[in-house]
This record gives C-alpha cells, sequence and structure tokens, in this order.
C-alpha cells in the first residue's frame, strides 16, 4: 500500500526486530526530545510538532505505543513520529531509533529502495562538497578564491562552512562523480547534474561559489552556488531532491542549534549567515531562497524560545518581516526584529564597521525591540499624529496590534506608553482595545475550530476521496477497522467473514487487505504493529480512525452491525453513479448510524 515514493515491494526488516525493537523503546521517551510532554492521566500531552497550536492536542499514550494529534491528524507509533519528524523513510527510522537503544539492524536488509537511492544521494552530495572544496584551492578555482577573500572572508570560515567552487566546464563534477562509481541517474536525482537533450548528464552549477547546505546528522542535502558577476540568477540553489525539501531546512541550523541558548537570528542570505557566525553570532539561520514555512518556523520553535528576524532593511526585506512575524508568533516564539541602519544587509553592516563590525551588531542585537515595538515604531512614521484625521486612523491601526498581545500586563505597558506619547487619556485607548480584543478573541475561537476541522476533513479526503460520496460506506469501514485494531481477537472473525470486496472505498479497502493479511499469517494488528506496512500519512489516518472511535462496550455486537451497513451498501452504486452523486453530509450520516444502533 506504499506508493510512489515510498514505494517498497515487502517488508525489509523482521517483525522480530521490530517487536524487539519496540519493546526497549519508550515513545515518550522519544518523543520527549522533540516536545514538551506534560503527564495527564495515562497519557501524555504537547503541543503538536507538526501544525501550529497554542493548546495541547497531541497526545502521547505509553501503554499502546503511539501518539495522536487530534488538530491535525498526525498519529502512529515511535517509527511512524520518527519518519514524519526527521523526514526519514520506515527503515532509516528504525536505523535511527535502533541505534538510539543500541540495537543493530540485520546487514543484509538495512537498505530499501528508496533508503538506497537516499544513501546514494547523500554520498554524491559529500563527494561533491569535497570536489568543489578542492577546486577552490586549484588554479581554475584562483579567481573564487579571492572573490571569498574579497568578501573578507578568513581561511578558517570558509573550512568550516566547506565552501567550495564548481569549475566553469560543465562536466567535470560528473566525470568526477562517474570515476567514483556513481552513475548518471543518481547524479540527476542529486539534482548536481541536468539532463541534456541526449539524456546525458551535465553539471548543474558552473563557475559558482559553492554553499554545501547540510542537515542536522551532518549529511550534505544541497547546494547553494553564487556567481561571481551580474549574470542572474545571483544565486542557484539544488531543487527538491528525495534527501532535500528546502520548506523544511534552514542553512547553517547543524551549527546554530548548538549555540541557540535559547534565541536565533533568523537571516535572508547565505552571506549574512557566514558574516555573523564569523563575527561570533552562530546563532544565525537563513532560510533557502524562499519565503519562510510554517514548517521551518516549527522547527526554529524546536531550538529556542525567541527568534530574532534581521532581514534586509528594503521594501521587500520589510515585507518579508511581516510575513515572517505572523508565521512565528503562533508558534508561541517570542519575535523579536532588528532592523540594520542605513538600507544595510548584515553582511554589509559587520563588513563596514571592520573590527568593530562585531560589537556594533552587538549593540544593535541588544536595543531590538521586539515584534509589537516594531509594528507600532512604523505606524508612528506612516502618520503624523499632529494632524487630527491622521491620528485617528493611527489609532485604528495601532489598536488591533496591541490587542494581539495575549498578556494583559503587556497590553497595559503600551497602552500607558501611547497615552503618554501622544496625550490621549489612557482609558479611551483602553476601551479602544478591549473591543478589537473581544473580536479578535472570538474570530481567533472560531478560525481555530474551523481550521482543525478543514485539516481533519482534509486529510480523510486527501487519502479516501471517495469517501464524501460514500460516507455511510466509509463510516462504517472505519468503525470496522477501528474495531479489528482494538479488538485482535474480534478482528480474526471479521476476517473469515469479511472479504476485501466487501468494502467500497478502495482506501480503506487497501487497509483492510493488509490487515487481513497480517491476521491470516498470525501477526500482530495492534497499531504499535502495523506501522511498516503504511506511509506516514496512512498512519496518520489509521490512528485518527482509531482516535475518533471510541472502544465499544460490545466489540462483536458492533462489528455485525457495521458488516451489515456494507453488505447493505455493498454493490449499490456504480463508479458512473459515484461520480455524478452529491457528496454526503457527514453529520447526518453519524446521526443515522446512532439511530440503527439505539433502536437494537
Ligand atoms: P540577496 O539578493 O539579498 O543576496 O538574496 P545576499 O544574500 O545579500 O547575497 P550577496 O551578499 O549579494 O552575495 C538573499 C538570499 O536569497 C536567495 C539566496 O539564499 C540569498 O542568500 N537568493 C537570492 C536565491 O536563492 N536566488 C537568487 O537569485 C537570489
Ligand atoms: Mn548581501
Amino acid at each position: 500500500m506504499r506508493t510512489g515514493k515510498e514505494s517498497v515491494k515487502k517488508l525489509p526488516i523482521s517483525d522480530q526486530f521490530i517487536q524487539e525493537l519496540k519493546s526497549r523503546t519508550a515513545i515518550e521517551e522519544v518523543i520527549s526530545e522533540y516536545v514538551q510532554l506534560k503527564k495527564s492521566g495515562r497519557n501524555y500531552m504537547g503541543l503538536c510538532p507538526f501544525h501550529n497550536e497554542k493548546t495541547p492536542s497531541f497526545s502521547v499514550s505509553p501503554e499502546n505505543g503511539f501518539f495522536h494529534c487530534f488538530g491535525c491528524g498526525a498519529g502512529g507509533d515511535a517509527i511512524t513520529f520518527i519518519r514524519k519528524i526527521e523526514n526519514l523513510d520506515y527503515v532509516e527510522a528504525v536505523n535511527l531509533l535502533a541505534a538510539r537503544v543500541g540495537m543493530t539492524v540485520p546487514k543484509d536488509n538495512r537498505d530499501d529502495g528508496m533508503g538506497r537511492l537516499k544513501t546514494r544521494i547523500y554520498e554524491a552530495n559529500r563527494e561533491a562538497a569535497r570536489f568543489y572544496h578542492k577546486q577552490l584551492y586549484a588554479p581554475d578555482g584562483k579567481q573564487a578564491l579571492e572573490y571569498l577573500r574579497k568578501r573578507q572572508l578568513t581561511e578558517k570560515t570558509i573550512i568550516h562552512f566547506g565552501l567550495g567552487y564548481s569549475p566553469a566546464s560543465r562536466f567535470e563534477l560528473v566525470n568526477y562523480l562517474k570515476s567514483k562509481g556513481f552513475s548518471g541517474s543518481e547524479i540527476i536525482a542529486a539534482n548536481l547534474a541536468n539532463q541534456s537533450k541526449k539524456g546525458n548528464p551535465f553539471d548543474r552549477f558552473s563557475d559558482r561559489v559553492m554553499f554545501p547546505i547540510i542537515d542536522l546528522r551532518g549529511n550534505v542535502i544541497a547546494f547553494g552556488g553564487r556567481i561571481m558577476s551580474d549574470i542572474k540568477p545571483k544565486y542557484l540553489n539544488t531543487s527538491d531532491t528525495p534527501v532535500f525539501n528546502k520548506s523544511r531546512s534552514l542553512f547553517a541550523l547543524q551549527f546554530a542549534k548548538n549555540k541557540a541558548n535559547g534565541q536565533l537570528i533568523l537571516v535572508e542570505g547565505y552571506m549574512d549567515v557566514i558574516a555573523l557566525h564569523q563575527a561570533g553570532f552562530e546563532n544565525a539561520v537563513a532560510t533557502l531562497g524562499t519565503a519562510l514555512t510554517n514548517e521551518q518556523a516549527i522547527l526554529i520553535k524546536r531550538y529556542c524560545d525567541e527568534v530574532v528576524i534581521c532581514y534586509d532593511a528594503d521594501e521587500a526585506g520589510q515585507r518579508a518581516t511581516e510575513r515572517a512575524i505572523g508565521i512565528l508568533r503562533p508558534t508561541g516564539l517570542r519575535v523579536k526584529v532588528l532592523t540594520v541602519p542605513n538600507g544595510k544587509d548584515p553582511d554589509e553592516f559587520i563588513k563596514s564597521y571592520g573590527e568593530q563590525g562585531s560589537a556594533r551588531f552587538r549593540m544593535l542585537l541588544e536595543k531590538t525591540g521586539n515584534d509589537i515595538e516594531y509594528a507600532i515604531s512604523k505606524l508612528r512614521t506612516e502618520f503624523n499624529t499632529d494632524i487630527d484625521a491622521q491620528r485617528v486612523e493611527f489609532f485604528n491601526r495601532v489598536t488591533p496590534v496591541i490587542a494581539g498581545i495575549d498578556n494583559p500586563v503587556e497590553r497595559d505597558v503600551y497602552i500607558t506608553r501611547l497615552s503618554e506619547e501622544l496625550n490621549v487619556e489612557k482609558s479611551a485607548i483602553a476601551n479602544l482595545v478591549r473591543k478589537k480584543f473581544r473580536r479578535n478573541e472570538s474570530k481567533l475561537r472560531n478560525d481555530e475550530q474551523k481550521r482543525a476541522a478543514n485539516e481533519l476533513s482534509a486529510i480523510n479526503n486527501k487519502m479516501n476521496k471517495e469517501k464524501r460520496f460514500r460516507l455511510r460506506a466509509a463510516s462504517a469501514e472505519e468503525a470496522l477497522i477501528a474495531v479489528m485494531i482494538t479488538n485482535p481477537d474480534i478482528a480474526v472473525k471479521i476476517v473469515e467473514r469479511v472479504q476485501p470486496e466487501l468494502f467500497p472505498t478502495a482506501f480503506n479497502r487497501s487497509i483492510y487487505e493488509i490487515l487481513s493479511q497480517r491476521v491470516k499469517s498470525g501477526r500482530e494488528i495492534s497499531l504499535e504493529d502495523i506501522s511498516g506496512d503504511f506511509s506516514v500519512d496512512e498512519m496518520g489516518s489509521i490512528t485518527g480512525i482509531v482516535a475518533s472511535h471510541p472502544r465499544e462496550n460490545d466489540p462483536a455486537a458492533a462489528a455485525r452491525e457495521y458488516i451489515e451497513v456494507l453488505e447493505d451498501e455493498n454493490g449499490r452504486l456504480t463508479p458512473k453513479q459515484i461520480e455524478q452523486s452529491e457528496p454526503q453530509d457527514l453529520n447526518e450520516y453519524i446521526k443515522k448510524l446512532r439511530k440503527m444502533k439505539d433502536k437494537r
């Protein structure tokens, strides 16, 4: 049931090994390395690392060995968690968890197809990084080395970041990697080469200064390459590959995470990061040529409580700053904004002060205001508050900003300050803020509810496209799957009686097929045991199904009832009719199902 990217023919690691691994792995310990968990009854609760939220809807059950988020529907066992959070495939996740408890995966079945390709890409990238770095000191790389020196990078910095040079000829890297045993298709899969019309690979990066991008485990996952002239694009980056997803990566996070001490500095460019690290600010990271994403914000939240946004002072940079605030704040991070004076970027600023650069930047950092101060002072410059009309407009704009602060004491600080600065009654400002605050509150609550509901149904619809046309059938299918997973003894009987063909929707049918095969061959089907058979998204759907079906008092009777519904539904509609029918209303069907049950 794995498809596409994760296609694997058969389970590569024995059940025995997995069971041993699970028995030695405490899921709450694994997860608490990423999420702050609080004990709540028999479970643990925390803020979901897979979506933005302020109130915890992420639960971990040590007893059952699984996690589930009621907000976004993510869920599964420890292996699924590691796959999702580290963006690994099944075998890689098992390797990581095994290493944690000192177990080794039997060698001959360590890698599946995708795992093997990823390993090859990591290896090719590492070779490429070595090659580029060496070229920097070759005769052809002279100009590049001079370029880096002109930009005042020290030898130590060049080595620390593993900077390099890609030769102008379009074949040197490809030939080099081939001589090291890499195939053309591997080199193309790594996006180190493009494919010519004839199908031959040729170097993607040519005559550029190279910046390797390294993940948190030390793998080279991608490159950025800067041209040394005015040719566009200035920077060329690796496109997404099986090992690289730019919206989940941050440049230099592998260094910065160890130096964060509660705070990360977020800048726009490679050179800004490098200049800051060289000046002693080793907690700087950058996005990779794209706007900040939610995934990156969640990643940042994992390593600090405070972010200082330090984007370019130009118009585009300021727009990006406002956008970034909107993405970072909902994660609960404290956000500060550092504006570099005179339209410079951090790199230029530091350079412009020579030896004083570091001390100067430290001063900026120390007097940096938070995002609220930033927004207020920006509005102050936009409106002339001496003119009545503009003063009114200023208050219209500034009160929602203050109303956005959760902490009442903090709100009061800003209200008092504005009242003094603009000579307006404090109570008048406070009233305006209170009105906006109430509206925010109810809007927030609605938004959150809507978002949670949308996310859940989006996940279900994404995974099971037929569901909205076959709601009654799909609800019965899901209820039956939940009964099976939570009652293994009954599962045996269900499998004897129900053929997969009785399941009208293909998605649930394939889940049932895998479950029933496992049951027939005497293998376990608890959530803990099945994760190797499903993709991460599928596991999310399955734990969602289980979590939204509370244990039945009389599971055997319930199962009979669901089977009857399926028998009733089976063969009702042809695919054509399904296409033409109206989506069914979920609540209606749940109500009907309940009524049917009550009658019994
Ligand atoms: P900037 O244009 O601000 O460049 O792009 P910079 O960082 O100051 O670079 P230098 O100092 O001129 O060398 C900021 C970031 O946007 C991405 C890169 O990550 C860059 O560091 N970018 C920019 C691209 O990916 N492609 C481009 O063509 C330009
Ligand atoms: Mn720059």
